[in-house]
């Protein structure tokens, strides 16, 4: 199966573990990591709302958690519980992580929203201008 078609399908396995009671909006993501491993995210929320995490943020701080600080792509499924789903792009926050461990020449963003629709950005297309550790 082609890679991007197989991260889809992997995003949406992971958004049935959407923790979301107070937005109702389900998000799940696949993060493909250098070393071949796919991490699977989903949003989880709390009912003090802003210790809640982003399904891509969950992909990553469980990657890099593991050891792997190098990826090629990520898929990214999200909708309102029950409904069809639209694309669903990554929050401002969110790129930022990505910047922290992804080129963004390379690294792409797979926004699905059916197992067969979906569009790759690369991550510079997403975040111009972004802050960086050059920077520092
Ligand atoms: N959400 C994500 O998981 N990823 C994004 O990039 C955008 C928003 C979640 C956060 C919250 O649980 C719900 O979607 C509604 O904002």
């Amino acid at each position: 199966m082609d890679i991007e078609k197989e991260l889809v399908k992997a995003a949406y396995e992971a958004q049935q573990y959407s923790y979301s009671p107070y937005s109702g909006f389900e998000v799940g993501v696949a993060l493909l990591g250098k070393n071949g491993k796919i991490y699977r995210g989903c949003n989880i929320e709390n009912a003090a709302y802003s210790p809640s995490n982003c399904a891509e943020r969950t992909a990553f701080f469980k990657a890099v958690s593991e050891g792997c600080r190098e990826f090629e792509a990520i898929a990214i499924v999200g909708n309102k519980k029950g409904e069809r789903g639209d694309f669903c792009p990554p929050c401002g926050v969110c790129r930022q992580v990505m910047a922290e461990f992804c080129d963004p020449e390379s690294f792409r963003v797979i926004l699905g929203r059916s197992e067969e629709e979906y569009h790759s950005y690369f991550l510079k297309d997403l975040l111009p201008l972004g802050f960086g550790r050059a920077l520092l």
